[in-house]
């Protein structure tokens, strides 16, 4: 049997008209390829987190995608992303996060980058016993690299260097979250950071938490307290979707305590909730009293991980005192992504049916999908 490509055409076409993204796009080692160079170099993307170097000097390395890069902080708090590669024979500079207290030491011949990116030192570069040559030009073979924005402690970059300006880029991200886009957020620790590795294309579990639809039969619990007639699509064509919650109040426990809320909320969110995927590869959730990304990294075309890191409002939250609610908060929400991995995983081996067209959408329940199977589409055909 011949398995049918579907066109990318098919894709940007009106909803009620569009098929959704091809199966090739899935299941394509090839196609995954593609995918990096189009969707994720020319874009702005999530890389990591602030809070994986959160002291100067950490270094954190990062293989996204198969691509080896590696976020520092320098000693004045400055967050900057290399390419984690030294600059004279290629070898990988970092394995594993640490804290470096002097310079970042290649392990092959002991060339030396400050955490700047600068070259520092050439070791019997010119002969043994001599450290400098005339034609190894320091300034000009500092470590490579990448253009990086932070913005509530996520670290973005654009490997293409030509993406529009991040500001731009989320302008109307910023003024659809105004009450949130400036605010302090304090990370809950190691008991607020969840983990899931799904066998799944990086786009699946994006799409499954673009949407509400699925949450009576998938989310029980969650439902009970936030029903799917409580929930609205979000749409913003070429740049983010998801949904939002008008009713989100669930009880944690019988102690009565709460969390801060974030200072200066407009009174929306005393019980909204939002839920958006800012293309391509991170989804941001939105609370009064929490803020959680949940940070996509593709892994190869079927293997994806999932990070979810949740924020509280003030750093009392985050006191040893809290740690009994939040870890009820992290459950809570582990509870809930643990239920999506079945579907996820699900759509993926479904994408193996050669007859599929990559699906058709309901015009009520699927705009936020669609809107973001447009937009990869479009990258694709650009
Ligand atoms: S490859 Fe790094 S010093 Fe030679
Ligand atoms: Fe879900």
């Amino acid at each position: 049997m011949q398995a049918r490509i579907q066109p990318l055409e098919n894709v940007t076409q009106p909803i009620s008209q569009a098929n959704g993204l091809p199966n090739e796009s899935y299941i394509d080692h090839d196609f995954f390829k593609t995918e990096i160079k189009k969707v994720f170099y020319p874009n702005w993307f999530c890389l990591g987190f602030g809070n994986d170097v959160p002291n100067p000097g950490d270094v954190a390395p990062v293989d996204f995608a198969g691509i080896p890069l590696l976020i520092t902080r320098d000693k004045d708090n400055t967050v900057r992303v290399f390419n984690n590669v030294c600059r004279h024979r290629g070898m990988k500079l970092i394995d594993n996060p640490q804290n470096i207290v002097g310079v970042i030491r290649c392990p092959y011949h002991s060339w030396c980058y400050k955490l700047n990116g600068e070259l520092f030192a050439t070791p019997h570069v010119g002969g043994p016993g001599h450290n400098k040559h005339a034609s190894i030009d320091r300034k000009n073979t500092g470590l490579f690299e990448v253009r990086t924005h932070v913005w509530l402690d996520m670290v973005f970059v654009n490997l293409s260097g030509d993406a529009p300006d991040f500001d731009d880029y989320t302008k109307k991200l910023q003024q659809r979250i105004s009450d949130f886009k400036d605010q302090k957020i304090y990370h809950g620790g190691p008991d607020s950071s969840i983990s899931i590795t799904v066998k799944s294309n990086w786009k699946l579990p994006i799409e499954n938490t673009c949407e509400s639809y699925h949450l009576p039969w998938v989310h029980p619990g969650l439902n009970s307290y936030s029903r799917l007639q409580d929930h609205y699509n979000i749409v913003e064509p070429q740049l983010y979707s998801g949904q939002g919650s008008l009713v989100f109040n669930p009880k944690l426990d019988d102690s009565g305590r709460k969390f801060d809320s974030f200072p200066n909320l407009s009174e929306k969110w005393n019980t909204a909730a939002e839920y958006i995927a800012l293309f391509p590869n991170i989804q941001l959730g939105f609370q009064k009293d929490h803020f959680f990304v949940i940070h996509i990294t593709p892994v190869s075309v079927d293997e994806t991980d999932e990070r979810v890191e949740i924020y509280y409002a003030t750093p009392e939250m985050t006191e040893a005192k809290w740690a009994d609610l939040r870890e009820k908060r992290a459950a809570m929400w582990t509870e809930v992504f643990n239920e999506d991995v079945f579907a996820v995983e699900g759509m993926q081996k479904g994408r193996y049916a050669p007859d599929f067209d990559g699906g058709v959408f309901s015009p009520t329940m699927d705009i936020s999908t669609h809107c973001f199977h447009d937009w990869v589409a479009r990258q694709l055909m650009r």
